[in-house]
C-alpha cells in the first residue's frame, strides 16, 4: 500500500532553517566544544546537516532508544538500545532530535544526560508539535513548530518508510 505525501516544508526551507540554527548555535557555544548526541534513527539526517553548519568543534555520538509499551504513543519508559560511546562528565551536550511530540522521550533523556554529569544539556529539535505535549519539555533550538499531523521525511518515518525524503511531508493515508 502506498500513501500520499503532501509537502509541508520543502527541502530549501529545511536547509535554510538548518543553516540559521547552525549559525545561532555556533554563536551561543563560542569558545566551547559541543558534544552532539544524535538520537537514532530519526535525527540522523538533521544531525549531519546541522553539524556541517556549526563552526565550533563538534564531537558526535549516537544513542538509540525505544519506548516500552504497546501503543503508538511513547510511554516515557525508555529502553536504551544503543548507548553512547563516551562518558558525559563535564561536557556541553547538545541533544539532537527529529521531533518533540509528547515530550516523554526527551524529558527522560535530558535528565539522564544531567545525571551522567554533563556540564550542561541543551536540546535542538528539527520539529515541534506543541499541541501534543504531555510533559513540559522545551527545546533550546527548534527548526519549525508544526501542527498535529503525522509527518515523514528528513529522517522521520512511517513504519520505517520515507526517512530518505529530502523534505518534510504529511502522510495522507
Ligand atoms: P515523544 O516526544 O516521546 O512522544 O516521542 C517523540 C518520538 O516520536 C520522535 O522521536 C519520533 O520518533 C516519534 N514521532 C512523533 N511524531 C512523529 C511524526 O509525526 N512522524 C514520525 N515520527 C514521529
Ligand atoms: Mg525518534
Amino acid at each position: 500500500m502506498s500513501e500520499q505525501i503532501e509537502v509541508l516544508l520543502s527541502e530549501e526551507e529545511v536547509d535554510a532553517r538548518i543553516r540559521q540554527l547552525g549559525e545561532q548555535i555556533s554563536k551561543d557555544y563560542a569558545g566551547k566544544d559541543i558534544y552532539l548526541i544524535c538520537i537514532l534513527k530519526g535525527a540522523s539526517f538533521f544531525a549531519c546537516e546541522l553539524a556541517k553548519r556549526i563552526t565550533v568543534p563538534v564531537f558526535l555520538d549516537f544513542m538509540s532508544v525505544s519506548s516500552y509499551g504497546k501503543s503508538s504513543e511513547s510511554s516515557g519508559v525508555v529502553k536504551i538500545v544503543k548507548d553512547l560511546d563516551e562518558p558525559l562528565q563535564g561536557k556541553h551536550v547538545l541533544l539532537v532530535e527529529d521531533i518533540v511530540d509528547t515530550g516523554r522521550t526527551l524529558d527522560y533523556l535530558m535528565k539522564l544526560m544531567k545525571d551522567r554529569g554533563a556540564e550542561d544539556v541543551k536540546l535542538c529539535a528539527l520539529l515541534d508539535k506543541p499541541d501534543r505535549r504531555v510533559v513540559d519539555v522545551r527545546a533550546d533550538y527548534t527548526g519549525f513548530p508544526i501542527p498535529d499531523e503525522f509527518v515523514v521525511g528528513y529522517g522521520l518515518d512511517y513504519a520505517q518508510k520515507y526517512r530518505n525524503l529530502p523534505y518534510i511531508g504529511i502522510v495522507k493515508v
